[in-house]
């Protein structure tokens, strides 16, 4: 059975952290890489489903004065998040970041770790589209994420997730935890589309790997 999305990680929370760090690939060593990748003039950052915010963890060692504003579906990440570091100068909301508008040229940068591999690609690139618009000149989209090599692959877990939720009635457009990750040709077509100038995949630590898209302009 495959569970709501933000029902899957409420129940998780607990353990999540050390699930992430311990048990995931590639993620330790991602969030510092993530963190190692921002720029030191990002002054704005958006983190979409920042969760508890592994990666603001690693980048608020680098950045401190760093003001993030992270989105997230499911209250208890954010919670989590919120407990750890209530000093810093974040804005946390709860929202379905396919919905909520972020606004235009306001960030410096905008991430995403490990939550995009859950959706299809149409609604990625409009997603993509909206972070483009989002950022200022200049500004780069980093985003850390499971992904694979073949086709194949990707078409093996998109096809899975098709039948599990035919078979669980599940309505179109509802978010139910599933993994289906892009090939990484993919994830750079994708970020092409939504008319980011320069893309290209920067690190890989088995199938955890980051893309950055760069906005021209500046
Ligand atoms: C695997 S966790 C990643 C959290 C954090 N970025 C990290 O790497 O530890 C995925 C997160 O994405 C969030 N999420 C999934 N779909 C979302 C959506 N449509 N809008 C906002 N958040 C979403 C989930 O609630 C969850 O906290």
């Amino acid at each position: 059975m495959i569970e709501k999305m933000s029902d899957f990680f409420t129940v998780r929370v607990n353990g999540y952290d050390s699930h992430m760090l311990n048990e995931v690939a590639g993620c330790k060593e991602g969030y510092q890489k993530m963190a190692d990748l921002l720029p030191g003039t990002v002054v704005n950052l958006l983190d979409l489903g920042c969760g508890t915010g592994l990666e603001l963890d690693e980048i608020f060692k680098i950045h401190p004065a760093m003001q993030v504003t992270g989105i997230d579906l499911t209250a208890a990440m954010l919670d989590v998040l919120k407990q750890k570091h209530p000093g810093k100068d974040m804005t946390l909301i709860q929202a379905n970041y396919f919905d909520y508008d972020f606004g235009t040229g306001k960030f410096d940068a905008v991430l995403s770790f490990q939550t995009m591999h859950h959706f299809p690609h149409a609604k990625k690139i409009e997603l993509y589209s909206r972070i483009y618009s989002a950022l200022k000149p200049g500004g780069k989209y980093i985003e850390c994420d499971y992904m694979v090599i073949e086709q194949k692959e990707e078409d093996f877990y998109f096809n899975e997730n098709e039948r599990i939720r035919n078979e669980q009635n599940i309505p179109a457009g509802e978010f139910y935890h599933y993994d289906t990750p892009c090939t990484i040709d993919n994830q750079l077509k994708m970020l092409r589309m939504a008319e980011f100038e320069k893309v290209e995949m920067v690190w890989r630590m088995e199938n955890t790997t980051i893309v950055v898209a760069e906005k021209g302009g500046k």
